[in-house]
């Protein structure tokens, strides 16, 4: 039996259900992306708004590329779908009901999804897309008009596929109908995520007609968030924990992420928003230094473990965490290497460290280094090398930083340790395999990684003292593998 409204008044009585009347709710928000982490994060925002402060705010659910069957699963259920929260063992579910429709690119058309968009009570379009969905060049923060999505959105714009593209069209829609615009917010783990947002809308609909990207320049607004909640990719276990959770009553839309949950938003909304701070959201005024904290301090150490415990066979980051030289070295890389870099103020960063290493822990959560490992290219930037770029102009140390970009060099050289092939995942992956192939494995490898600019910029391939540092510590990974090289650097600390 599958989870649907016949079905909740079955489900055990912990389950956390909704309690409000769902008929109430009226889609005000179109999200881009029904992806893990949109379900255990805004959804759920959304959810204890509905369920203790009488808000009205639903969902429309879109999947514009891939996601085919998390949408059919949704349509089916009624839209409804289980979030477990996994600590340690012990797990606690809610079910949330704030979606009230589903639809998906190739499934239902294009032509249906800008219909929905183009509804006057749309307020605002949301999106978690992966950084791959925004078609841009993350060392010129542009759009990439090299990108074959992007190049057939140009040519049909009135049948686009590409997030940019569909956003585009439904605001010259919502523009020729004389609607109000409505709000783009992005919740990707991105840096400045509104900018870039912005910037790929803006330079879309700048190369389709002038009039509309001045039109959305003047009236739309690309507030940045800072998001935060580990949610790893469902597994089958993870799925048969949350039947058990559920009573035996299967959920395939359901998902499982760490009971933390950290939103803060740049509050800059053109057609109104949910109170989301009655939630525990922060809403501020400059998103951009939280954002940062996050970026370099989680998601860079995060990345760090990935490359580094991926090669040492740790196929978790819960593991990563059972070896006291990762331990030493990811803490000594979020405070003495990231949280040096920070603008942040009012924020004690030794007690965020704390928090993370705490979460890192968590023995439930089964995160993947290999899912984290995936489109480096698009993550390296934000993570590891603007940090660099402060330690080159500031004559400051980098070493974990220098470990980290060699781990991702190692890592796409396609072999683990133990000689074991790895599957590499990346939009860049044709390149970085003709560049593995091409050069010898020793600094030569690097000279030819380095040479991705849209990842390393210009200046970065012509630092010799980085250069220097990385070509170390990866014919230290070559000779010695991840585990040596991480303990002979922990040692230091
Ligand atoms: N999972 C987490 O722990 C976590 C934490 C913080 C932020 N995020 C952000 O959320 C994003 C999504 O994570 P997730 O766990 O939901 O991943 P997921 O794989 O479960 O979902 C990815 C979603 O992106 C969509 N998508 C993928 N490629 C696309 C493309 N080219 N164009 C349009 N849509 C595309 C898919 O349809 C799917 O809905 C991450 O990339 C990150 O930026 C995730």
């Amino acid at each position: 039996m599958k989870l649907s409204n016949k079905t909740l008044s079955q489900l055990p009585k912990g389950v956390v259900v909704p309690t409000y009347d769902r008929s109430h709710l009226k889609i005000k928000i179109v999200h881009l992306g029904f992806g893990a982490f949109h379900r255990a994060h805004q959804a759920v925002f959304a959810d204890i708004l509905a369920s203790e402060h009488k808000s009205d705010w639903g969902y429309c659910e879109v999947n514009l590329i891939g996601g085919e069957k998390q949408i059919e699963d949704l349509k089916q259920q009624d839209f409804l779908f289980s979030v477990c929260e996994m600590s340690y063992d012990d797990w606690s579910t809610r079910v949330v009901g704030v979606a009230k429709e589903a639809l998906h690119a190739d499934i239902d058309g294009i032509d249906k999804i800008l219909a929905v968009m183009t509804r006057p009570e749309i307020a605002i379009v949301s999106m978690t897309v992966t950084e791959k969905g925004y078609c841009y060049l993350p060392a010129t923060a542009s759009i990439d008009t090299d990108n074959k999505l992007i190049k057939h959105d140009i040519e049909n714009p009135t049948k686009p596929k590409t997030l940019p593209g569909v956003i585009v069209e439904a605001l010259r829609l919502r523009k020729e109908k004389g609607l109000k615009p409505f709000t783009v917010m992005s919740c990707d783990n991105m840096p400045e995520n509104g900018h870039v947002t912005r910037n790929v809308v803006l330079a879309l609909a700048k190369l389709r007609d002038a009039n509309l990207a001045n039109w959305i320049d003047q009236n739309v607004t690309f507030p940045s968030t800072m998001v935060d909640r580990i949610v790893p990719a469902v597994t089958p276990e993870t799925m048969d924990k949350i039947q058990k959770q559920l009573g035996g009553i299967e959920d395939p839309a359901g998902v499982a992420g760490e009971p933390f949950k950290q939103w803060v938003i740049e509050d800059k909304f053109v057609n109104g928003r949910p109170e989301w701070q009655k939630a525990g959201a922060e809403l501020v005024d400059d998103v951009l230094p939280y954002e940062e904290m996050k970026l370099r301090m989680l998601n860079g150490s995060h990345s760090f473990l990935a490359y580094l415990g991926y090669l040492a066979g740790y196929l978790h980051i819960d593991e990563c965490m059972q070896d006291p030289n990762y331990v030493k070295a990811a803490r000594h890389l979020m405070l003495q290497e990231q949280a040096t870099t920070l603008r942040v103020q009012g924020v004690d960063l030794q007690a965020y460290a704390d928090s993370l290493i705490e979460r890192y822990r968590n023995t439930g959560l089964k995160h993947r280094t290999w899912q984290i490992a995936m489109d480096g290219t698009l993550k390296l930037p934000q993570r590891m090398l603007d940090s660099i770029r402060f330690h080159l102009a500031n004559n400051t140390p980098f070493d974990c930083l220098a470990l980290g970009v060699a781990g991702w060099m190692r890592y796409v050289s396609g072999t683990d340790d133990a000689c074991k092939a790895i599957e590499v995942s990346d939009p860049s992956a044709d390149k970085i395999k003709q560049l593995v192939a091409t050069s010898k494995d020793n600094e030569d490898r690097v000279t030819a990684l380095l040479s991705l600019t849209h990842v390393f910029g210009e200046d970065l391939p012509k630092n010799q003292f980085f250069i220097d540092k990385v070509t170390k510590a990866y014919l230290s990974l070559r000779d010695l593998g991840a585990k040596q090289t991480v303990q002979q650097l922990a040692k230091n600390f």
